[in-house]
């Protein structure tokens, strides 16, 4: 089941999973119902405890990816309600996998973990963290704890640090990466782009097959060969606004671009510019496949047509 199923990652990890094991396997939940959700929607509020323990156990669901989360922008206008809704769905679902009604559960952390005392260029698996917004704190307590509960209770929580993620077909919301994913949709509509980031911000980013895919491969991995038991960093690509226009402008040669830095340069400024991934390509075999030229080309052809 895929808690935060309307979401960027979630809508899309639903038509991957069912690809893959079939519609009848896979149940997605939202706390609201929107026009993509298929069949096997659960309408749930991963804050209710009595909810979520009754759908799960009554429809015998072994496997969550928990994708429900207010991001680093959005966030910051409602801090304590973003940390009550980040930490304490976590909860719910730590509990359920601590009594061993699930067997596995995926649950992503972010570079958002990571703040300005972190080694920038690249930011280690193992390093300094100490993340400003409360997105950011509430993913690194959300790794504390995974770890916690996977020591003390051994129960098998997976994770990686997810970079902003590009996708086209879903949009993003609230998070300071979404430059990314909206600059595309400007393109199309002929529209000049106006960028909330400097155009030298450089950030690590993931292609959203590459994030399916990695979801996936770590959750198939085995047990015995995951030497991380929080969050693994994870990396495809870095690159800057003025880069990914240029990539752009290979396609749409018209394509125009301002700078406009908003409160989330800010946010920005506190990420790291690349990610050390060692852990995840030595453990469980991550490699990406798409880096910023093949990404530019493959959304554009497909929002063309
Ligand atoms: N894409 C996220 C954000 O910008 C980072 O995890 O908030």
């Amino acid at each position: 089941m895929i808690i935060g199923s309307g979401g960027q990652l979630g809508s899309e990890l639903e038509d991957y999973l069912v690809s893959l094991y079939g519609r009848e396997k896979i149940y997605s939940s939202d706390i609201k119902k929107n026009n993509s959700n298929g069949e096997n929607f659960i309408l749930l509020d991963a804050l209710n405890k009595d909810d979520i323990y009754k759908t799960i156990k009554e429809n015998n669901i072994k496997i969550v990816y928990h994708l429900a989360a207010i991001l680093s922008a959005k966030g910051e206008a409602n801090p304590i309600q973003t940390w009550n809704l980040n930490m304490n769905t976590l909860f719910n679902v730590l509990e359920l996998a601590k009594e061993k009604v699930l067997s596995k559960v995926f649950w992503p952390s972010s570079i958002a973990v990571f703040g300005p005392s972190s080694p920038r260029n690249p930011a280690k698996q193992f390093s300094i963290m100490d993340p400003t917004t409360v997105y950011g704190i509430s993913k690194l307590a959300g790794e504390r704890w995974c770890e916690y509960y996977n020591k003390n209770y051994s129960t098998d929580i997976r994770s990686v640090r997810f970079p902003g993620i590009i996708s086209y077909k879903s949009l993003p919301g609230g998070g300071t990466t979404d430059y990314a994913v909206d600059i595309f949709h400007s393109a199309m509509k002929k529209e000049k782009y106006s960028c909330f980031l400097k155009e030298d911000t450089y950030l690590p980013m993931l292609y959203i097959d590459d994030a399916l895919m990695a979801m996936h491969k770590i959750m198939e991995e085995k047990k015995s060969n995951l030497s991380i038991s929080s969050s693994y960093n994870l990396s495809a690509m870095s690159f800057s606004p003025k880069e990914l226009f240029e990539s752009i402008k290979k396609y749409k040669k018209n394509f125009d671009i301002k700078y406009n830095p908003d409160y989330r340069q800010k946010i920005a400024d506190t990420w790291p510019e690349s990610i050390d991934d060692s852990y995840a390509r030595n453990d469980w075999g991550w490699k990406e496949s798409f880096n910023l030229d093949k990404m530019t080309k493959e959304i554009i052809l497909n929002l063309k047509s």
